[in-house]
């Protein structure tokens, strides 16, 4: 009976149900466009999310250790400017993942006496179900409702049942992810659903030596090659296609100047690959784009909240200077 399964009471606002069509309607219009592309947000199934977790232990990402040694070492810092004594709040987390960040910011609130739910809400169930294990583990006393789904879809939800005051997160430099235009409906868009008085918490990546930045993402292990990889092995797998994988080379580029970097699947010859009956032709040499991790500069990052609705109001960086948390008020 699938009311009385174990994940219906952990993902009680699921939204599982229409990912099938919308990911093969993607993936089709994304390869039959003159530039072809693949969406990175499909990037996390079971193999990806496994996958993810390795590219965040390996030497060469820097991104995860930068932010964990700013939730581990300067917890306070970031805490302090969001009120927490103020009122009842839900910390609404987009893109959770599997939490090991967070759990920082949760002890210290919970240690502080704050009144508060956490609210992870990401688009892999499989992760949800991880962190939530974790949590009830580690800081049982924490009220965690988890919500698996798009953002806003699952955003516009929490708003619909709780009036509770409102602080964001959205970390890991998920949000480099976007190109400039989305980015920036993005933050607008948050901010039209939030009250003055909420609060947005925002990871991003600095832009710093152009070396570093690529060989986070054309790593040794060649981990973010399977990372892409993967992708291809999970259309085949879930939208009836076939990709030969061992005819597409990973490359990597990073424009300093932009802050765009990006990863592109070549295909190594002329070939035809078939989803679910639709023929799709590569040339020798074509690049399918795959993924862009934007990085910003401080003053990229106070534009974007001024923009958006939003004043911001700290900024908390690692030691080496290479990733920020900013804070943002979301204005009256
Ligand atoms: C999870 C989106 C932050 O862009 O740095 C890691 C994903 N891609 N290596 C990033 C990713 C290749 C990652 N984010």
């Amino acid at each position: 009976m699938p009311g009385i399964a174990p994940q219906a009471v952990l993902l009680p606002l699921t939204a599982d149900t229409d990912l099938p069509s919308s990911f093969l309607d993607d993936v089709i219009s994304g390869l039959t466009s003159p530039q072809k592309s693949l969406s990175s947000k499909y990037f996390y199934d079971e193999t990806g999310d496994r996958l993810f977790q390795r590219i965040m232990e390996c030497e060469d990402y820097y991104l995860t250790r930068c932010e964990m040694e700013i939730f581990r070492d300067f917890t306070a810092d970031l805490a302090v400017p969001l009120n927490i004594h103020q009122s009842a709040f839900d910390l609404i987390e987009l893109g959770a993942g599997d939490g090991t960040k967070t759990r920082h910011l949760l002890d210290y609130l919970e240690r502080q006496r704050a009144d508060f739910r956490y609210l992870p809400v990401d688009i892999s169930g499989h992760i949800l179900e991880v962190l939530a294990q974790n949590l009830e583990n580690t800081l049982p006393s924490v009220n965690v409702v988890p919500t698996q789904g798009d953002y806003f879809d699952a955003l516009q939800r929490i708003c619909e049942t709780s009036e509770r005051r409102k602080i964001l997160l959205f970390l890991g430099s998920n949000i480099g992810n976007m190109t400039v235009e989305d980015c920036s409906t993005f933050c607008q868009q948050l901010s039209s659903m939030m009250n003055p008085g909420d609060m947005l918490v925002t990871g991003f990546d600095l832009k710093k030596d152009p070396k570093t930045v690529l060989r986070a993402y054309d790593d040794h292990e060649g981990l973010t090659r399977e990372f892409n990889l993967n992708l291809l092995r999970r259309i085949n797998e879930e939208l009836n296609a076939d990709f030969d994988l061992s005819c597409f080379e990973h490359y990597q580029t990073y424009d300093p100047g932009s802050g765009a970097c990006r990863s592109y699947l070549i295909s190594q010859c002329e070939q035809a690959v078939t989803i679910a009956g639709e023929r799709i032709l590569f040339r020798r040499h074509e690049p399918l784009f795959m993924e862009v991790s934007r990085k910003f500069s401080h003053a990229d990052i106070e534009a974007l909240a001024g923009e958006s609705g939003f004043s911001q109001i700290s900024e908390v960086c690692d030691r080496k200077g290479w990733f920020m948390n900013a804070v943002w008020l979301k204005n009256l």
